[in-house]
């Protein structure tokens, strides 16, 4: 994981990120699971970045939508991140999978806010990467 201590994000900008990944789930193509989730994240400089999940017949193949949003950032030439957020469940939130989890480290702190949030109401937690992946896989090379 990087080495980097980021900004505080305000009450106002995770409300913000939470309903762009609502809006981004809008777009989910998961005719398999029935399960959309959406996903935002925001760059160090102020973009935004929205993803969501786009499945395959091929199973595997599906993509979550953590990655599809860090994805599009990253392809867009954004390495730097202080905040992700993420809309998937009715009853329980979606947390990111362990895959996306792993990605994240790649690119993002320890201590980036992971903000996991239903599709629509309910209660909205705030956690870090650092949580979510205590011991991710590091290169000891
Ligand atoms: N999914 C995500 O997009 N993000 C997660 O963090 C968990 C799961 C997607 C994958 C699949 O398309 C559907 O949700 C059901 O697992």
């Amino acid at each position: 994981m990087k080495k980097q201590t980021l900004p505080v994000i305000s009450k106002q900008v995770r409300t913000f990120l939470v309903n762009a990944a609502r809006a981004a789930a809008d777009n989910a193509y998961c005719p398999y699971s029935h399960y959309p989730v959406g996903a935002a994240v925001l760059t160090l400089d102020g973009q935004v970045y929205t993803g969501c999940n786009v499945e395959n017949v091929s199973y595997g193949l599906g993509a979550c939508a953590e990655r599809t949003a860090l994805f599009k950032a990253v392809s867009a030439g954004c390495r730097d991140f202080a905040a992700l957020a993420v809309a998937g469940g009715d009853k329980k939130p979606a947390a990111p999978c362990g895959a996306c989890r792993q990605v994240l480290a790649e690119f993002c702190v320890p201590g980036l806010p992971v903000v996991v949030a239903r599709l629509t109401g309910g209660k909205v937690t705030v956690t870090t990467l650092g949580e979510l992946l205590p011991m991710g896989f590091a290169s000891l090379s």
